[in-house]
């Protein structure tokens, strides 16, 4: 079912993995990369991006990114390129549309193949147009926090066939994840809700450690991929995953809507009150947080929590993310992407995830007015 609405939706066909970076490391597998073999990829990303790379066999390349879009600077990727190019992977990050025409145009005139990482955003029938239809291959995650949820999941949809026979036989050859992981994953909301709910005891903090230490959790990111490595092993997407991911793309318009309007309240709200917002941001992107260059951000988010309101996300304080990422075992040295490292330390993101309320996000554009 997953499988045939999302062909239906990109009008190519799908490999289904058990996670977007899987999804990832296999098209790469695919493309059958050889070692010294680069593939270049924005600063300001998640280590599993780098991890795919490297488990593929290749090496990963940062370019810089363009300040008001947080994504890929097409000029810093055209002086990368060389002979030992294979690809670009764009991320649109946090939803704001790449210059996917721009990237299109200088993979072609490069003969170097262009891969969409959609794990940020998914577009839907009134977009984004950008997204989507430029790649020669597309990677959506349907992890916890993405546009089509399944706890777990990924796809790759190579829209350029040459690939798609030997994708199809790796797809074959994916194993099973254990009936533990499954559980673990289907477990995690209630339990962390469970954590969330001991805040006020102040025993939160030390039963996380002791359920993560348990091997209780199931990780977004674990330390094993903080230190670079991702496994070789390729598993398939567990049925109830995918279920929940089809179920979920059936509601896509819906959360791509809410994402909309609080996206929309949040421009027009901040460029009423002098926020620093991104020139990449407009209206109707279904963004999945709202960026906002800041200074002092780790300062200010400190100051929300005041407020019970907490931005840490993940994405702050690191080129590669998350931030106890160990940087060398990425191939990342510090000095290379001047904007990326700016933006890690100015970046303030406010959420716009589907429980968030018109009434939250008002009272979430006050607070910032006060320390802006
Ligand atoms: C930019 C980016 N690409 C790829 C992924 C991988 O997705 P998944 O968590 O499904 O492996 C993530 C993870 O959220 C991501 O942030």
């Amino acid at each position: 079912m997953l499988r045939t609405e999302l062909a239906n939706k990109f009008g190519a066909p799908v490999c289904l993995f058990a996670s977007g970076r899987e999804a990832l490391f296999a098209y790469l597998k695919a493309i059958n990369l050889i070692p010294g073999e680069e593939v270049i990829v924005q600063g300001y990303t998640c280590v599993v991006v780098p991890n795919a790379i490297h488990a593929a066999g290749g090496s990963p390349v940062f370019a810089d990114i363009a300040r008001e879009t947080l994504n890929l600077d097409p000029e810093s990727v055209d002086k990368l390129i060389n002979s030992r190019t294979r690809a670009v992977i764009c991320q649109h990050t946090f939803g704001v549309p790449s210059d996917t025409a721009k990237l299109r145009e200088i993979c072609d005139r490069r003969k170097i193949l262009l891969i969409e990482d959609c794990a940020h955003v998914l577009p839907d029938r009134n977009g984004p147009e950008e997204i989507g239809g430029y790649g020669d291959a597309l990677m959506l995650s349907f992890g916890r926090d993405k546009a089509i949820s399944g706890i777990t999941g990924g796809a790759v949809i190579p829209r350029n066939p040459s690939f798609a026979d030997s994708l199809g036989s790796l797809e074959k050859q994916a194993v099973d994840l254990s009936w533990w992981e499954v559980l673990k994953l289907l477990e995690y909301a209630p339990r962390m809700r469970m954590v969330r709910n001991l805040k006020w005891t102040g025993f939160d903090k030390p039963v996380l450690k002791i359920l993560k230490s348990l091997n209780l959790i199931s990780l977004v990111v674990t330390d094993e991929e903080k230190k670079g490595f991702q496994s070789p092993l390729l598993h398939k997407i567990p049925n109830v995953c995918a279920a929940l991911a089809c179920w979920s793309l059936g509601n896509l318009e819906k959360t791509n809507d809410h994402r909309r309007q609080i996206t929309n309240f949040f421009l027009g709200h901040g460029l009423k009150h002098g926020w620093p917002v991104l020139k990449g941001i407009k209206p109707g992107l279904p963004l999945q947080k709202f960026p906002l260059f800041v200074h002092d951000a780790q300062g200010k988010r400190k100051s929300l929590k005041k407020h019970n309101v907490y931005l840490d996300d993940g994405w702050t304080g690191c080129v590669v993310c998350p931030e106890t990422v160990d940087l060398p075992s990425t191939g990342y040295e510090w000095g290379d992407n001047p904007e990326a490292e700016k933006a890690c330390g100015q970046i303030l993101s406010l959420p716009t995830h589907p429980t968030m309320t018109m009434r939250q996000a008002e009272y979430l554009a006050r607070q910032i007015d006060t320390l802006l």
